[in-house]
Order: structure tokens, then sequence, then C-alpha cells
């Protein structure tokens, strides 16, 4: 007979009344991360985010592509409080502005309203009510380094040089014999100038040629973004994912940057002038003031994980630039207990008092971490214990769609590619299409994504891989996150606990505790994963106190006592122990 599955709370109480009343835990060691005290905590420190790439969700018109209303067709599965919602407390969507989509939306050519594909503003305020109705808010992706060659602004940037937006952009002469005016390479191949016989001057793209960066050391650039801002503000968003900021602001002299050796593409060459400048900070700034005027807004940067000082540097004082920042080097790290502690007890820390951490794994620019993480071993079971380190270190954790089912990237072929960053390196790089195909909702044709064709493959694993097979089987990856997802609700040790890492056990695991008081006394909470193919034991002599296995990642496990004296791990497993 199989063990009984883990337990879900169906509220609050009857989570306490399993635990007991303790003290505080002082032997363990290194204290490592404290949160900082607010006398209310804002509600992005203890939400779960969901990022959902809209052009992959749900498509309600059979187009092939998704948009703004089904993606509200899908809300209540987000959350609605029935068993079979998944319990996320926040949306981030990927642009939906207007967009040629040569950056599938991350060239924006109208920051204002919706592209026709998504639908229109009324529908995007149903949306907003929507969601708002069931306790879910809304994040939009806010491009500011760069718009589109067909926004309105570069259209009339580029007809003169005596254009009134002519500044908006970042337009040099070239050198002598016709060659660029330095030698900046983009992030996506190739240099970032582009000769414009319209303008007759080169002008500055980071990304793609059809993603003109914006000037902005120019005062109306910012002027127009913060209206922008303000727009989506006044309809009632609760906060923005902001694109790429460490690109804001170049040095206009066009100093040539130094080379460095041995390194291939974009990393050849130290990015000293055309990124990471003072200027991206003071604009953080700026825009921290404004959007203070609006209760509970929360700002959430993307900064390459080699910006100088880290992303940890956007969070400024702590208090003046971003609420959060993420910290990609887990979307990048193989699945090995060295990095992710070296991410709690170096990079954790690294964030300023006032700053809250944010835990992420995949999104829409990397391979899926079920993929990354599961090479070279069980990848089922790595991504069952990937899942409990998500929802359980100390920070706001972000999942990406479909990871709540184990989407692993799509196998394409060059044909089925739409991304031109990911055509462009293919097969050499994994590119980003794989992580980008359509939702698998249940296993009718499409895996209930649209009724069209879809506008990529769907994988086809998708009838064995999907929500409506998952949420019925207790024992499903997708049943692991909603209890964990559950569990965490309840636990003010896990959403806002102070958090430190546990000495003593082998180096292929990772042991840490997360413990706050409650009205019940002090709710501690020990993880501990071990990221081996091989099981583990091991004693823990600095845990003074046994506990209760509350979840086990090994979906044969059943609820167990736990010893510190006799920890027990099978290859890849995680446990959460509720500590007595
Ligand atoms: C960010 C986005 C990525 C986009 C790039 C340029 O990194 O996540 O998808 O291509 O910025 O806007």
């Amino acid at each position: 007979m199989l063990p009984r599955p883990f337990p879900r709370f169906a509220d609050v109480s009857a989570y306490f009344r399993c635990l007991n009343s303790g003290t505080r835990f002082a032997t363990v060691q290194h204290k490592m991360f404290e949160p900082p005290h607010h006398p209310t905590p804002p509600w992005w420190q203890s939400a779960v985010f969901y990022q959902i790439y809209p052009w992959s969700f749900q498509d309600s018109n059979g187009d092939g592509i998704g948009d703004l209303r089904g993606i509200q067709s899908r809300l209540d599965y987000l959350r609605d409080g029935t068993t079979a919602s998944l319990g996320v407390d926040a949306i981030w969507l990927s642009p939906i502005y207007p967009s040629p989509m040569r950056d599938f939306g991350y060239d924006v050519s109208d920051y204002c309203n919706i592209d026709p594909r998504f639908g229109t503003l009324t529908d995007f305020d149903e949306l907003l009510r929507e969601a708002h109705r069931r306790g879910l808010r809304v994040i939009m992706d806010l491009v500011l380094n760069h718009t589109s060659d067909q926004h309105d602004w570069f259209r009339e940037s580029r007809t003169s040089h005596n254009s009134s937006r002519r500044q908006w952009y970042c337009w040099a002469d070239g050198k002598a014999f016709g060659r660029r005016p330095n030698n900046w390479n983009a992030r996506f191949g190739g240099s970032s100038w582009t000769w414009d016989p319209q303008a007759r001057q080169y002008y500055l793209h980071s990304f793609l040629k059809e993603q003109p960066d914006l000037n902005w050391q120019h005062p109306p650039v910012r002027k127009a973004m913060w209206d922008v801002v303000r727009f989506w503000l006044d309809r009632g968003v609760d906060g923005f994912r902001l694109d790429a900021i460490n690109w804001l602001g170049k040095d206009m002299r066009w100093p040539d940057n130094p080379f460095r050796f041995g390194l291939r593409g974009y990393t050849r060459q130290h990015h000293l002038y055309d990124r990471d400048q003072a200027i991206a900070h003071e604009i953080m700034g700026e825009l921290r003031q404004l959007v203070s005027a609006y209760p509970d807004v929360a700002l959430i940067g993307e900064a390459a994980a080699d910006t100088p000082g880290g992303p940890a540097s956007f969070y400024g004082h702590g208090d003046d630039e971003l609420h959060l920042v993420f910290d990609f080097r887990l979307m990048k790290s193989p699945w090995r207990a060295d990095s992710f502690r070296r991410f709690l007890s170096d990079h954790v820390p690294a964030i300023p008092k006032g700053g809250w951490p944010t835990i992420v794994f995949s999104n829409h620019d990397q391979p899926r971490h079920i993929d990354r993480y599961g090479t070279g071993g069980d990848a089922q079971a790595r991504a069952r214990a990937a899942a409990l380190l998500l929802l359980t270190m100390p920070g706001t954790p972000f999942l990406y769609y479909g990871e709540e089912v184990g989407m692993r990237n799509g196998r394409l072929r060059y044909r089925d590619l739409r991304d031109p960053y990911t055509k462009r390196f293919w097969p050499f790089r994994p590119g980003r299409d794989p992580a980008r195909t359509p939702m698998q909702w249940d296993a009718s044709s499409h895996a209930g994504f649209t009724a069209g064709r879809p506008w990529l493959p769907v994988s086809p694993d998708f009838s064995q891989l999907n929500v409506a097979r998952e949420a019925v089987d207790p024992r499903s990856l997708w049943s692991l996150y909603r209890s964990l997802l559950q569990l965490r609700r309840m636990s003010p040790a896990l959403c806002r606990g102070e958090y430190r890492l546990i000495d003593g056990c082998p180096d292929d695991c990772l042991v840490y505790l997360r413990e706050a008081r409650t009205d019940q006394g002090w709710e501690r909470i020990l993880v501990a994963v071990n990221f081996a193919e091989l099981a583990c034991e091991f004693s823990l002599p600095t845990v003074p106190s046994q506990g209760r296995v509350l979840v086990s990642t090994d979906p044969l496990a059943g609820e167990a006592l736990w010893d510190p004296r006799h920890t027990h791990l099978g290859p890849n497993e995680g446990q959460l122990v509720r500590l007595i």
C-alpha cells in the first residue's frame, strides 16, 4: 500500500494546530539574512509571482496566439481558492503593447495601448478588474532602454538633424573611411551601430537593429516615460517589471570598449561605456519617487548578473531604488549544492538592509530549468526538489508558466523558430523559442491552448504533462507545487522569516532553517535537499530539536518523524521539516 500523501491544509488554524509553540532556535550556525522590519510588510514580500508569456498562455479566438481574453479565462486556475487552483498572488505579463514583434513585444511601438493580437484596452481593463476581484495583482513589463524602430518617436527622430526628437535616440557620425562610431557590439550579435540613410548618421541599438536605444540623458525622454508609467498606474496596475535596466544611459563621448581576450561574441569586450553607467541608478531613484505617490506599487528590475556590484546594486540604499531585483545566478547554474549554497551565503546577504531577494529559476530568455537542472541525472526528481527550493528559500519566488506541470524545452526545427536571436545562433546555442512553447492545459488537440494552429509547436509530451491530468493526481509535480504554495501562504517563517544556513551536512546537500515569531510562538521550518544521485544519511548536531517531515519531494514518501541524528535523504530528495 502506498503511504498517505502529505496533508493539504485547508486553513491557517489547521496548519497552526500542528505546530507546537516553541522558543527561538538559538544554536544554529550563520545568521545570514534578517528581514527588514516593517510594521505592515508590503504585499510583494510574501507574494508568489507567476510569469505569463502572453503569446503562449491561452488563445481565445483561434488565431494560434495567446491573448488577454484567454488569460482572463484562466484566472481561476491561477487563483480562486478551490482545489483546482494553483494559488499564486501576482501575475507578470511579458509585453502586450503594440509592436512589430521583432523581439516579441520587447520592441514597443506604442506604450499606451494593447497590441491587437492580444486584444484592446477594454479587454485589459476587464482582465485587471477580474484579477483584482480574485486578489491577484497584475504587473506590466516596461521596456525603458529602447523602443521599436516603428515607434513614432524614432520615426520622427530619424527624419532630420533638426527634428524635435533627434536627441531622443543615440545618433553619431561614423569615423573616417566609413567606419562605425566605435567598436561596441550588440547583445544579440553584430555591431551596436546601424547606418540610417534617411538620418545620414548611425544610431545605437544594444539589442536588435529594430530596437534603437533611447537617450536617457535627454530630459524629455524621462518625462515621456514617466507619463507612460502614470498612464498604467492610473489604470490600476500593481507595478512593473523593468527590462534591461543596466543598459540605461551611455557614455556619449562614444569611447571604444576594451577587448577581453579568449572570449567570443558579446563577452569579447568589457562593456565599460555602453552599460552600467551611474545614471541608471539615478533613473531608478527618480522612478521610485514617482511610484511612491501610488500605494502598494512594486518595481522589479532585470539587471544582467555581471553588472558591477551585482543586481543587488539596484536596491540602492535599500529604500530608494527598486523593491525587487532579479538575480539570475540560479537561472544559469547547474544542479549543484555549492551553487545554491553560494547564492544563499554570498548573494542574498549582499542585498542592502531594506531590500528583499528574488528567487527565479526560469523565464522566457533561458532554457527551462527542468532540462538545465535535469542534465546528467533524474530530471523529474530534481524538478520536484527545485520546486521545494523555489518556494522555501528566502525571498519572493517567480514561477514561469508551465513549470508547475514540468514543461520542458520544446524540440524545434529551424523552420519552427520565430525569435531572431534563436535563429541567429541555431543550432549552436539553445536560444529562447524552446522555452516559449504553448501552455499544456490538457490532452486535447494543441494541449487546449488554441483551436487554431499554434504560433510555436506544442511540445509532443503534452498528453502526459498537462494541468488536467496532474491536478487530479496527488503525487504529481503540479500537486507538489500547489501544496507548497498553500503551506507557504500559511507560514510566516516561509514568507518572511529569518534565514540561516546549517553546517554539518555532506557537500552534496543543502540544509537551511526559516523561522518567525507567530502568535503561537516561534514557527521553525528546516529544509534539507540532497543534490546527489545517491541517498545519504547524516547527523546535524547543531539542531537540538526533533521534527515532523511535512513535505518530501519523493512522491512515495509519507509523513514521518524527523530526528537530527539520522537525517535520511533519497537521491535528489528534498524535505520540509517542521521543528517541534
Ligand atoms: C530583456 C528581455 C528579453 C529582451 C531584451 C531586450 O532581457 O527579457 O526578452 O529580448 O530584454 O529587450
